[in-house]
């Protein structure tokens, strides 16, 4: 697990849109009138798309003074969750998934084609594309898997990954999923014995 700091390069100001403002307030109201604090996650959610996949001081700031928590709360939160960034991501943030079952099935592999073509881990490259290895996603049936943005790709391998950048480079269409023809997560289809 890395330590995650607020980005050197803060931007001075971060505004909530109208639109982000009524989602925030209708998750308010989901709780109990003196525990408005329990929106803090999708209120942060809601910051981080605001600005672009990242969390600057300002909106963690924005939200704390909305919820009425001491910054220092808000922060630690952004902090512990994985889904939140507190340094830029780019355009097409790939999240690639380092835990065992994932590992096992040649997630290193994965890093590697992240590395080879996008660059290092949590830099942005030129054409605004970033990597971070993360813990598990929740989609271990169909390992190794990454997340890009809000889809998930799986049953990789490094030429499959390498495929998916240059697409997205490319800026060409990606199939979501599993990238073997999988359906959801049915078992591997069996080659047939000839012997
Ligand atoms: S271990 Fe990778 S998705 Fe669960």
């Amino acid at each position: 697990m890395t330590v995650k700091r607020l980005d050197i390069n803060q931007p001075k100001s971060f505004e909530f849109s109208n639109e982000d403002l009524t989602l925030i307030n209708d998750t308010i109201q989901n709780y109990p009138e003196n525990r408005k604090q329990s929106a803090v996650v999708p209120s942060l959610y809601i910051a981080q798309k605001r600005a672009g996949g990242w969390l600057p001081e300002q909106a963690i700031l924005k939200v704390a003074e909305m919820l009425d928590m001491p910054k220092i709360r808000v922060l630690e939160i952004a902090s512990f969750y994985s889904m939140f960034n507190l340094t830029p991501t780019g355009h097409h943030f790939i999240q690639v998934c380092g835990t065992t079952p994932c590992w096992l099935r040649g997630s290193d592999q994965i890093k590697k084609a992240c590395n080879d073509l996008v660059g290092k881990e949590g830099e942005v490259s030129e054409d605004s594309v970033s990597w971070l290895e993360v813990e598990c996603l929740g989609a271990c049936v169909n390992a190794p898997a990454v997340q890009i943005n809000e889809d998930y790709y799986e049953d990789l391998n490094y030429e499959s990954m390498t495929a998916l950048i240059k697409k997205i480079k490319g800026k060409k269409d990606i199939k979501v999923g599993s990238q073997v023809g999988r359906v959801s997560s049915e078992p591997k289809k069996m080659e047939k014995n000839n012997a």
